[in-house]
């Protein structure tokens, strides 16, 4: 379970995340919406520790993210950031191993290889595996980063946008490895999403952000409404339901 208690993040008199105390329950997939500059991911930033928080506090299976020593974090927890830049030549498989660093620390065995593949053969990579991350496309290099956050093989998996730069059928695919990855293999996953429709038809939990703050958090049934988003994006929208999910529409 990740739990938030009046969690916190100012930068100067602006708070940009505003006493946000949440449950997130184990097993489960969570999705995160909010217009830009929401808070969302400062907020998955303080979770993580990537981000200090100004108050409150962050806890994970009861641990204060805070107080955990590193590795200990590192082997419950990993985060996909929403700019991911890797500034060094390394290559599609180097990277997709960092994920194996908090278990390994460097000295890969046969098992932490054979995570590796999997990770890349799960987001199909293989054949850029061997390229450097400047010699992939956009979406290719995003995907190179979701298999070093999956090979790093935690109860809790946050993501943040990692739907950006993926085309139509890679989108729907990243989303349902996510969904398999909380029903076949127990996992936590919590993931900023833009895209709505995806949020509806996969997550289990919505969480709308506002100002740094929680405005609405529940069942995709009770967040994927026209009042809601109204109140979240300022637009009105229409909610269709297909095929017994909440889809949302707008036109010109
Ligand atoms: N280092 C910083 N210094 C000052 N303000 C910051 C800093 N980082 C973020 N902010 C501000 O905090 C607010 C929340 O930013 P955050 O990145 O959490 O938003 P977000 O919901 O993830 O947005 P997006 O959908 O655009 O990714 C924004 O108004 C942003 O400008
Ligand atoms: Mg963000």
């Amino acid at each position: 379970m990740i739990e938030t208690q009046e969690l916190t993040r100012r930068y100067g008199e602006t708070l940009v995340v505003d006493r946000v105390s949440l449950t997130l329950p184990k097993q489960g997939l969570t999705a995160i919406i909010g217009a830009n500059g929401a808070g969302k991911s400062t907020f998955l930033g303080m979770i993580s520790r990537l981000t200090a928080a100004s108050a409150g506090a962050a806890l994970i299976d009861g641990l204060d993210v805070a107080k955990t020593p590193t590795d200990a974090l590192a082997q419950r927890l990993a985060i996909l950031r929403q700019d991911n830049a890797i500034a060094a030549r390394v290559t599609v498989r180097d990277l997709v191993s960092f994920g194996r660093y908090p278990h390994s620390k460097g000295r890969l065995t046969a098992d932490d290889h054979a995570r590796i593949d999997d990770a890349l053969a799960f987001l199909e990579l293989e054949p850029f595996s061997d390229r450097y991350l400047d010699e992939v496309s956009g979406g290719q290099r995003q995907r190179a980063h979701i298999a070093m956050v999956l090979a790093q093989d935690t109860d809790y998996v946050l993501l943040d946008e990692p739907l950006n730069n993926l085309d139509m059928r890679h989108a729907r695919a990243m989303m349902s490895l996510l969904r398999r990855a909380v029903d076949e293999r127990s996992r936590t996953v919590v993931v900023v999403l833009h895209d709505i429709n995806f949020a509806s038809c996969y997550a289990d939990h919505i969480v709308a952000m506002r100002d740094g703050r929680v405005v609405a958090a529940g069942p995709p049934d009770h967040i994927v409404t026209t009042a809601t988003l109204r109140a979240i994006y300022d637009i009105d929208v229409e909610v269709v339901t297909v095929r017994g999910y909440r889809t949302v529409h707008y036109y010109r």
